[in-house]
């Protein structure tokens, strides 16, 4: 399968992974054979990207580090329990903590794959999806940090609760597809505070989770809010947090800008890794991911277009890649496989469109 933006999809083009509407059923399953009316459908549901199955892309499987059934499930608690608190500013759920400890075996689990930006959020889920991908973002780094499960439960509970306050933000605020201006930005900060106060006296939730709620902002020069403390003085669940809240953001489309690409959003981390964010774990973060996702179209330092096939865990930005165009955009006749890490002299310079 491979990866396709939504301009680029044509009726007839095969489905290769299943797409889910904001309330988790099955829009369109894997294996449907694409016609206008679902394209529309797909564009009105404001679904960017999707999977698609053909001749290109044949044997290539994009695997994620957790199952869909799980992220659907998860996306859903979030966003029964979020439901929950628009009302009465709190929750009765007792099924985080099984859902994160259920999220944190799969991982185990599957400790050698790459995060490879599977899920295909649409803008409208966003709040729910990127609240899961915040989980699991942060539980593979604190997987890869040596904590133990005590500490990973409470970690991977406070990183799915990390932006519950949002719930209590004005919408027209929230989701205004526009630069925020002071004032608008001074309420959607309150996210952070107005968040603790559901999440700290919940007999579900432990202090370090709740912890995580208040201080997701807090960055590691002192510049954040609405603590403003530094270093280590933030605690490391925080610390691991921003990184995977800043990340997930950046490579997610939004209302008011579209995602930017993943090789582009790990310079700015390591770049901002100085001031922003504890260097050592963001080292370990970018440990996991796959700098280009399996099923990404990339142009190669010949001018020829290929296919990320598989990835290299040892060396992210050196994946085995399937050369399918010629540097004049021709299509070539048979496919050829290079390995990064053993044909030195080739490079990626960008990802694009096949
Ligand atoms: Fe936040």
């Amino acid at each position: 399968m491979r990866r396709v933006s939504i301009e680029k999809v044509q009726s007839g083009m095969r489905l290769a992974k299943s797409i889910y509407s904001e309330d988790g059923q099955v829009l369109l399953g894997t294996g449907v054979e694409l016609k206008e009316t679902y394209i529309e459908r797909l564009r009105n549901f404001n679904i960017s990207e999707i999977y698609i199955e053909d001749e290109l892309s044949k044997d290539i499987d994009v695997k994620d580090v957790i199952n869909d059934r799980t992220r659907q499930e998860a996306k859903t608690l979030i966003r029964n329990i979020m439901e929950e608190c628009k009302n009465t500013s709190q929750f009765t759920s007792d099924k985080v903590k099984g859902m994160v400890n259920h999220i944190i075996d799969e991982l185990l689990a599957n400790k050698d794959i790459l995060i490879n930006l599977s899920d295909l959020k649409t803008v409208d889920d966003y709040t729910f999806a990127h609240s899961v991908n915040v989980c699991v973002l942060s539980l593979i780094t604190g997987i890869k940090l040596g904590l133990n499960q005590l500490r990973l439960r409470d970690l991977g509970v406070g990183a799915l609760l990390h932006d519950i306050g949002k719930i209590v933000i004005p919408e027209n605020i929230l989701k205004k597809p526009a630069r925020l201006d002071d004032n608008e930005f001074n309420v959607i900060k309150t996210h952070t505070t107005l968040g603790y106060d559901i999440v700290k006296n919940n007999p579900n939730i432990s202090a370090s989770s709740a912890y995580i709620v208040l201080a997701h902002h807090e960055r590691y020069d002192g510049s954040g809010y609405p603590l403003c403390i530094k270093g280590d003085n933030i605690h490391l669940f925080a610390r691991i947090v921003a990184i995977a809240d800043v990340y997930d953001a950046l490579t997610s489309d939004r209302v008011y800008r579209k995602k930017v690409k993943v090789h582009e959003v790990i310079e700015y981390i390591t770049t901002l890794g100085e001031h922003h964010f504890d260097k050592t774990i963001v080292e370990c973060f970018l440990e996991n991911i796959a700098v280009y996702p399996v099923g990404t179209g990339v142009i190669l330092s010949t001018g020829e277009k290929g296919i990320i096939v598989d990835v290299n865990k040892r060396f992210p930005a050196r994946p085995i890649v399937r050369v399918v165009c010629n540097p004049d955009g021709s299509r070539k006749n048979a496919f050829e496989e290079i390995d990064l890490t053993k044909t030195l002299n080739i490079m990626i310079r960008d990802t694009c469109e096949i």
